[in-house]
């Protein structure tokens, strides 16, 4: 089942052309890499979808519905949620609170009870390793829990799709080992997964890499083409799509 289609997106800034005729299809329960150079237009390609940016031209759907025109938070509602490059936690909130409010406010908000929040919020919590930390300030994590936390907030919103900025860039090797094991019990779970990351091993192993090639006003686009067919998680064939 195809859970998010583009086609033929562009933008443009200024006289930038960030993304040119960009097409992508995500499968349920596939783990794809995003990658390319600095400048390419990969994080672009996640404001596109979320509706941080508007589109000059193309398509997106997710699951079959265009979100094009929406605005963030609609497009929470419906299922996909995302993590921030430069990581954005409620600094003066527990890392407790901060989880709670993506439970509230993602796409259960008019039926989960703060009781429910704060217990969905902790199963997060566990899943990403962070539990021990639930009450200290976010402000005071390391840049390695602060990473843990972007992707706990963005879970809290309950997404069917997850688009991981660079959530493993600047992680050590330990923190890194620990990070894709939590990737993998993520897609175990469920949930599909696009991921920018320019840490190559995480994208080798986890996923199918697809190379996104800078659009400059010279160079002809070429459009991303993966590199393999590899997939974690469970296989189409399994899950019976
Ligand atoms: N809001 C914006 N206004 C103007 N230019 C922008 C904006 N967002 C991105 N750009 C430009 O568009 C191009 C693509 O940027 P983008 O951030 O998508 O690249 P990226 O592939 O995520 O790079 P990196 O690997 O460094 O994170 C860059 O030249 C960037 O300067
Ligand atoms: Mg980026």
């Amino acid at each position: 089942m195809t859970l998010l289609k583009i086609n033929g997106l562009t933008k443009t800034f200024g006289g930038l052309r960030a993304i040119l005729n960009f097409d992508l299809e995500v499968k349920k329960g596939q783990i794809i890499g995003l990658i390319g150079p600095n400048g390419a237009g990969k994080t672009t390609i996640f404001n596109l979808i979320t509706g941080f940016l508007h589109s000059d031209s193309g398509v997106v759907y997710f699951k079959d519905k265009k979100i094009n025109n929406l605005k963030p938070y609609q497009i929470c509602k419906l299922g996909i949620s995302r993590t921030f490059q430069l990581v954005k936690p409620f600094l003066e909130m527990s890392v407790l609170g901060n989880v709670i409010v993506g439970s509230i406010y993602g796409k259960n908000e008019k039926k989960i009870s703060l009781m429910n929040a704060e217990k969905n919020a902790i199963e997060i919590l566990d899943l990403v390793k962070l539990m021990s930390k639930k009450n200290v300030l976010a402000s005071n994590l390391t840049y390695g829990d602060k990473k843990r936390l972007e992707l706990a907030k963005a879970l809290a919103t309950n997404p069917e799709l997850l688009l991981l900025d660079e959530v493993m860039g600047g992680l050590n090797p330990v923190e890194l080992s620990e990070f894709m094991k939590i990737i993998k019990d993520i897609n175990y779970n469920g949930i599909t997964l696009v991921l920018i990351e320019h840490v190559m091993q995480a994208i080798m192993e986890l996923g199918v890499p697809i190379p996104l090639i800078p659009a400059t006003h010279s160079d002809p686009w070429r459009p991303p083409i993966p590199i393999h067919g590899g997939h974690l998680g469970r296989s189409e064939a399994t899950l019976g799509f």
